[in-house]
């Protein structure tokens, strides 16, 4: 059943998403040999459904500043994000921006010829670069093609099993080949995990099917910790009921939120920023409108009429067809219903700004990652520009110290207690189906793990997780077969959601303020700096996570009541 890739990659990239393959290109272009493990065909990645745009401080539209972009991006977070890590994001932004257009993405332009940014939630400027609504499409694209002119080996739908670690360091990864079946190692000198997010434990997520946190609860099994992990972003216009992303560049091109009554309602909540506060302002406020019956069958309404056919034709084109679609709603005539959907967990495998983690020649970036530049809340276009940035950095990172290091084998007796577990799980005849498992896992998340929690619900989640992992030791795999086994793959990334499922909510219990998208209204309805501004670790020990602090990195901006 075994396989050994007999080369030993310098790097070894597991996602090939946004981050991975940025790592992937900086890695080869550092010098060494890289290997990407994917188990997707790359252009498949989640990253391709990012929406709205990136964002650097160009200043193409208005005044805008490196520091500027950093200080929202503090503030947005509130203030759990590390500000030595903000600050270094936001002055490579640009640089990086300028390389990608360079590289041929096809970002909009504005009338001058420069390229267009947009507003986005919480920016003091409008920063956010796009390419009309598709604009993780477009970057998906130019680095699969500076990818595929790089050549390095792409192993494409394996699915990243286990980390293979011993002697204190990162030796490769074991992997189920999906098209061929039979388990194969594949060795790398230095490996950085870019496998994206973890949002399909909620029912409403706009995440797509691969978004299973494979590597964050791979890194947690190996005894590495996880950071902030309590901290889900709910996108504020996610469609009803399918959960599909309908942008935050709706709301930047200057569409309205609407209730029942049709009125207005974020003049009450943001009478500022209104629609573009900040996406957990803007989350809680459509929450509190459905919970109190101003919503129409738990959604509100995304009002785009008065932008008029051309701005939407132009400048949402993606959009208009997604609510076509998949609503049955052509938004220059109709408004869209939609409501707030799990879409970003701002925590992961603890890095620093090199993507550095605590096992020797094991990096992260990307969403997997938690570096942490967005803290307690993501703003809207933060992401697209953090796998670039710490994805160039990790592949860098990892590929110098490869230079330096020699491989070494992994020994035959992990191999032999992987096969032996996997041969476990594909031999039980009898036992539970993974699906239902799963789906009660995300309908009790949504509902005790929300926009709004309280201690009891929260509570009671630790107990359904309990149970739910009860369950699943019995589940069963049907399928015994080789070739394109997801029966499989969906069994052992329903065991990923689990893990981390139990990490998040011990440390939302844990958290006793409120803070970005961590909102108690109830019992702790304020932001406590005294004793929470500090980020959560969680380690996995023997069955369970445990919960441990660490300080917040600050450099200049001292902690401030946040108002839109
Ligand atoms: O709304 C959006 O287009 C999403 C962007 C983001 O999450 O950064």
């Amino acid at each position: 059943m075994w396989a050994v890739v007999s080369k030993v990659h310098d790097v070894l990239i597991v996602g090939a998403g946004c981050a991975g393959m940025r790592a992937a290109i900086e890695a080869h272009d550092s010098g060494a040999d890289v290997g990407v493990i994917s188990k997707l065909h790359p252009t498949r990645s989640h990253s391709g459904a990012a929406e709205g745009g990136i964002n650097a401080s160009l200043g193409n539209t208005a005044e805008d500043s490196a520091d500027l972009h950093a200080f929202d991006t503090v503030k947005g977070s509130d203030y759990l994000g590390d500000q030595d890590a903000i600050e270094e994001f936001a002055e490579e932004a640009p640089g990086d921006i300028i390389q990608l257009e360079h590289w041929g993405a096809v970002f909009t332009r504005n009338d001058e010829g420069k390229l267009a940014q947009r507003p986005f939630g919480a920016a003091g400027s409008p920063r956010t670069i796009f390419a009309a609504d598709i604009t993780g499409h477009v970057l998906i694209h130019v680095l699969y093609e500076q990818l595929l002119q790089r050549d390095p080996q792409v192993y494409e739908e394996f699915f990243a099993w286990r980390l293979a670690i011993e002697d204190g360091r990162v030796k490769g990864v074991i992997c189920w080949d999906l098209l061929n079946g039979g388990l194969q190692l594949i060795e790398g000198k230095t490996v950085v995990i870019a496998t994206g997010g973890c949002g399909r434990l909620y029912r409403a997520t706009t995440n797509a099917y691969a978004c299973t946190g494979d590597g964050m609860a791979m890194a947690l099994r190996e005894g590495l910790p996880l950071k902030d992990m309590e901290f889900m972003q709910f996108h504020p216009t996610t469609m009803y009921p399918s959960g599909i992303l309908i942008t935050e560049g709706c709301r930047g091109e200057g569409g309205f939120l609407i209730n029942k009554d049709g009125e207005r309602f974020m003049m009450k909540y943001a009478p500022n920023a209104l629609e573009l506060a900040s996406r957990d302002v803007v989350s809680r406020s459509e929450q509190t409108e459905i919970d109190e019956g101003r919503g129409i069958n738990g959604s509100i309404y995304l009002d785009l009429r008065h932008l008029g056919e051309e701005r939407i034709v132009t400048r949402l084109p993606g959009s208009r067809e997604l609510a076509m679609t998949y609503a049955g709603v052509d938004p220059i005539y109709d408004p869209i219903p939609v409501r707030p959907g799990a879409h970003y967990h701002m925590g992961g495998v603890e890095t620093d700004k090199w993507g550095v983690t605590e096992i020797e020649g094991l990096y992260a970036a990307g969403k997997a990652a938690c570096v942490s530049v967005h803290g307690a809340n993501r703003l809207g276009g933060n992401s697209l520009m953090e796998t670039i940035v710490f994805g160039r950095r990790a592949g860098k990172a990892a590929a110098e110290q490869a230079r330096g290091m020699s491989s070494s084998p992994v020994s035959e007796s992990m191999l032999a207690d992987t096969e032996r577990e996997l041969a476990g799980l594909l031999g039980r005849s009898d036992g539970e189906r993974p699906w239902q498992i799963r789906d009660d896992l995300g309908a009790s998340m949504l509902e005790n793990f929300g926009v709004f929690r309280r201690e009891d619900q929260m509570l009671a989640q630790l107990d359904k997780i309990a149970e739910l992992r009860e369950r699943y030791r019995r589940v069963v795999v049907e399928d015994k077969g080789d070739v394109f086994n997801t029966d499989l793959t969906q069994a052992l990334e329903l065991g990923y959601l689990l893990d981390l499922a139990a990490c998040m909510v011990q440390a939302g219990v844990a958290r006793k303020e409120s803070r970005g998208a961590h909102s108690r209204p109830t019992d702790f309805p304020t932001r406590d700096d005294e004793n929470f501004m500090r980020h959560s670790i969680t380690h996995w020990n023997g069955d369970g996570p445990a919960l441990s602090y660490k300080e917040v990195r600050m450099t200049k901006w001292e902690p401030q009541e946040r108002k839109y």
